[in-house]
């Protein structure tokens, strides 16, 4: 079958991979979607059930850092559009664990973007109709003080975490192949996602989790510190916008404005929960305990998205009410999706499905 566009998203088994991954299948039957993934702990193939017979969807398992394989990959499917959000992603890990976030983020990111630029420069029409767009974080931008300030597309990159760090020389490699080679690059910068399907290490699905099962709530320092939470559908729909309309070589930042000092944020899902399992709301509040803070925590952060809103018209759908009502819904209905992720059941699954390829 001839599809009108070949697309590669990396890291789609991933949490904000898996929405992206579903959003292009569904929405468009005439584009072929690959999606490439290594199937770390954090990719999971039962994050995309759904879609994993349509005729425009296909798996493979293989890690961005190997870049022959990238290459045949990029070239066996004739791929002219890339979305890159494969990534270690956690920032704890990465305290404890700095050079797989180098690996993975860094070198990894370069060898998809040497790959692009040998296949797309050797093709007949060279760049023409071909994006690489690169899904980087807020993170990279530093931490602001609780003085209503915001990090636009021009705040200077000051990163404080191996993570971070990692993620901002990945963007910065992503435009030095733009200002060097020409290829037409793009880079987004978004702020903490929440929604179904993320690894339960992160807070909110770690939190409803522990909540449920009447385990202990470990709040980083004073719980003080601020983030500004999207609904991950809605930064699904900006990466469709934005990968179909966006300036080459622009920077867009995405967010809802949407800031919550974490307690207090860990305080609405408590009652959540609570009232979703017919408990009285707030009867779990001792079980938040307060922890060890993270070592260099960054205390605020909160994304500018006006350039977003005001040249391609993209706003966040949903209000954080119902948001956060929807996913711990979602966590609450699917337990077995929680123990399979945190078992590693998803192997076998894998096994299963693919013949362990
Ligand atoms: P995730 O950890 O849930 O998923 C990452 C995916 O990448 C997994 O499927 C994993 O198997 C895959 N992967 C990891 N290493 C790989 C490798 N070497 N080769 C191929 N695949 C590999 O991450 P996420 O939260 O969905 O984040 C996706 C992207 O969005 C990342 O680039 C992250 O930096 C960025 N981001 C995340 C957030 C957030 O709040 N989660 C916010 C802004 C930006
Ligand atoms: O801002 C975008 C970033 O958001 C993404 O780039 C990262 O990939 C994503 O993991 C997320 O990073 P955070 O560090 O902000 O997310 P996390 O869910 O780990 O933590 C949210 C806040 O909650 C943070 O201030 C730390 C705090 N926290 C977290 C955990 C896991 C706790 O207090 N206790 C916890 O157990």
């Amino acid at each position: 079958m001839e599809f009108k566009r070949n697309i590669l998203i990396t890291g789609g088994a991933g949490f904000i991979g898996s929405h992206v991954v579903r959003l292009f299948v569904t929405k468009y039957p005439d584009y072929r979607i690959v999606n490439l993934d290594k199937l770390t702990y954090a990719g999971n193939l039962a994050n995309l059930k759904d879609v994993e017979d349509k005729p425009n969807y296909e798996f493979v398992k293989a890690d961005i850092c190997d870049f022959d394989e990238v290459k045949n990959i990029i070239s066996r499917y004739d791929i002219d559009g890339i979305i890159h959000l494969a990534a270690e992603s956690h920032v704890d890990r990465s305290i404890r664990d700095p050079f797989t976030f180098a690996r993975t983020n860094v070198m990894g990111t370069l060898s998809l973007l040497q790959a692009a630029k040998q296949e797309w420069e050797a093709s007949a029409s060279g760049y023409e109709g071909k994006r690489f767009y690169h899904i980087s974080t807020d993170e990279v931008y530093g931490a602001l003080q609780f003085d209503g300030s915001f990090f636009t597309e021009t705040t200077k990159y000051d990163p404080h975490s191996p993570y971070s760090a990692s993620k901002a020389g990945s963007d910065h490699f992503v435009r030095a192949f733009h200002d060097t080679y020409g290829m037409p690059t793009l880079v987004t910068n978004c702020s903490n996602n929440y929604g179904p399907y993320q690894f339960p290490e992160k807070l909110i699905p770690l939190f409803i989790n522990n909540i449920r099962h009447n385990k202990p709530l470990p709040v980083y320092g004073k719980g003080e510190n601020v983030r500004d939470w999207l609904y991950v559908v809605d930064h699904a729909r900006a990466i469709d916008i934005i990968f179909h309309k966006g300036k080459t070589a622009e920077t867009y930042n995405i967010g809802g404005f949407n800031e919550w000092k974490n307690i207090d944020l860990i305080k609405v899902i408590i009652k959540t929960v609570d009232r979703l399992l017919g408990r009285p709301e707030g009867a779990s509040e001792h079980l938040i305990t307060y922890v060890t803070d993270r070592a260099g925590h960054d205390l605020r952060y909160a994304i500018d998205s006006t350039k977003l809103k005001n040249e391609l018209g993209w706003e966040p759908s949903l209000q954080f009410e119902e948001g956060i009502e929807k996913t711990v819904r979602w966590y609450l209905d699917n337990q077995a999706w929680l123990d399979q992720v945190t078992s590693g059941a998803y192997q076998s699954y894998y096994d299963k499905m693919y013949g362990g390829r």
